[in-house]
């Protein structure tokens, strides 16, 4: 029950993590090659600078596929757990974790995307996942699609914009729904599924120089997505009776630069087409009318067939899970904007707001902003809502084995702190798996050394180091408020 003293009992703390940032094991027992594979390290550009690894071109994928070795694209390498797995999963057990999150590469199952059988190998590495959780009570939080398309499907289909790939994806759904009923209790359809309109190739495969009109294609893969992802709700229904089925998105919180009423309208509009739309077609099952008018200003048309709007309808989602890093402000005029400086942020570019700091990386660090972020989204759906990411990317220094992260403790800290502060607000929170559970390879950027974990990895950005783990001081904190369940802060 939800007690003034905090969080509920049975509240699910954990960590994260994804396949292709973490796993490696590249083509190893017949995996195909996704579109994470080819993201690339470049030692010589800005670490801030995303806007190369967000568009990824032709001439990107043809280099990469040329280059069948693991030098230069770190993903490929991961921090190994596909070896690793037991030694991490110990790890996490020791900090007592009640949940661990993680995604099933569908290049593993389907190394193409579009065979009909899937491959016998890739399944059982997930099998053994589960079986060293299941050896501490540890509940598994899988995730379906968490930037693993197989690279055939961008190659050959398009990506998301065909509307073929929803079946070549609910043929994976499936598979796994009926394979692991019994073992995984909580599922989350699309990772971060608004990255389809910011970091669009990872998320669903579209090439901008293969576009003729890039927003519409966008938007046409973000409702295929929808489909998908609603039709996995009623295949999970039907084959995992005894799971719950979740959304997920990055909220990408945003205020108004000034009291000005235009700008307050501006962080309304954002937050429609940037978040709600995304939780309102799967919590509510229908398209909200205010996209409408974003449609028709874009010149965009949304293709649907028959019958697709009841699918919507008929799968809403049983949770919402949301990642959240940073938050940042907007405005609608030119000359205020030209007064503000800008700033980096997960997914997009944000503007500065002088009343926060940023991490190394630019990320502002905003407490508040999860509190608000909860009860915004729980105002409007009260469904049960589960963070699933969260956490401070920094460089840690490994020193006489130990690292003291203090830095992350705060932060960590400071976010339960105000998550709790939103459970007393009357918001229902299932769980916190915070990002990551373990040091993986940078989604954006694709380095090793902007780091997130409370378990370091000897390893750096050129894919140097022993592996090995060490426990940081985030390690033995964390633990602590597990043990408390979060009164401990
Ligand atoms: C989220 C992704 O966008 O942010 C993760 O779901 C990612 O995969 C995380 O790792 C942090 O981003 P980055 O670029 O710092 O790794």
């Amino acid at each position: 029950e939800h007690s003034k003293k905090g969080f509920p009992e049975g509240f699910l703390w954990g960590g994260a993590i994804a396949a292709c940032q973490a796993e490696g094991g590249f083509g190893e027992d017949h995996k195909g090659i996704s579109v994470s594979d080819i993201s690339f390290y470049d030692p010589d550009s800005d670490r801030r600078d995303l806007s190369k690894h967000l568009n990824i071109t032709s001439s990107v994928i043809e280099k990469a596929l040329r280059e069948t070795g693991t030098k230069g694209y770190p993903k490929r390498e991961g921090i190994d757990f596909y070896h690793r797995y037991e030694e991490d999963i110990r790890l996490c057990a020791e900090m007592g974790f009640k949940v661990f999150r993680f995604s099933i590469a569908w290049s593993r199952i389907f190394p193409k995307g579009d065979e009909l059988l899937p491959n016998e190998k890739g399944l059982e590495f997930y099998d053994r996942v589960l079986t060293e959780l299941e050896k501490y009570n540890i509940e598994p939080l899988v995730t379906l699609s968490h930037f693993e398309m197989p690279l055939h499907i961008v190659n050959e289909y398009g990506g998301w914009k065909n509307r073929k790939v929803i079946e070549m994806f609910i043929r994976f759904a499936e598979l796994l729904f009926r394979r692991y009923k019994d073992r995984v209790r909580y599922w989350i359809t699309f990772n971060e599924i608004n990255a389809g309109r910011f970091s669009t190739f990872k998320s669903t495969g579209l090439v901008e120089d293969r576009s003729e009109h890039y927003l519409q294609d966008c938007y046409q893969a973000i409702h295929h997505q929808f489909v998908a992802s609603a039709l996995a709700v009623e295949k999970c229904r039907r084959f995992a009776p005894n799971s719950q089925i979740g959304c997920m998105i990055a909220r990408l919180t945003t205020y108004p630069a000034t009291c000005h009423p235009d700008d307050v309208l501006q962080a309304m509009l954002d937050d429609q087409y940037h978040n709600f739309f995304y939780m309102d077609v799967q919590a509510r099952g229908a398209y909200p009318p205010y996209m409408n008018r974003f449609f028709e200003d874009n010149g965009i048309e949304i293709v649907m067939e028959p019958g697709d709007t009841e699918i919507l309808q008929n799968n809403i989602i049983d949770f919402i899970s949301f990642s959240y890093y940073v938050s940042a402000i907007t405005s609608n005029s030119k000359e205020r904007l030209a007064q503000l400086d800008e700033t980096e942020g997960n997914l997009t570019r944000g503007i500065r707001n002088p009343y926060l700091v940023a991490s190394d990386w630019g990320w502002q660090i905003d407490p508040v902003g999860i509190r608000y972020s909860m009860n915004t989204i729980y105002d409007r759906y009260q469904k049960p809502l589960f963070i699933v990411e969260n956490g401070l990317g920094a460089e840690d220094k490994l020193e006489d084995h130990e690292i003291h992260d203090h830095y992350r403790i705060s932060y960590l800290r400071e976010h339960i702190a105000q998550m709790k502060e939103a459970i007393r607000d009357g918001v229902e929170l299932i769980g916190y798996t915070p990002w990551s559970a373990i040091d993986i390879v940078s989604s954006g950027t694709s380095e090793m050394s902007k780091r997130y974990g409370f378990i370091y990895v000897d390893k750096d950005d050129l894919g140097n180091g022993t592996q090995k783990r060490y426990k940081k001081d985030s390690f033995y904190w964390y633990k602590q408020i597990i043990a408390s369940n979060g009164a401990d802060l």
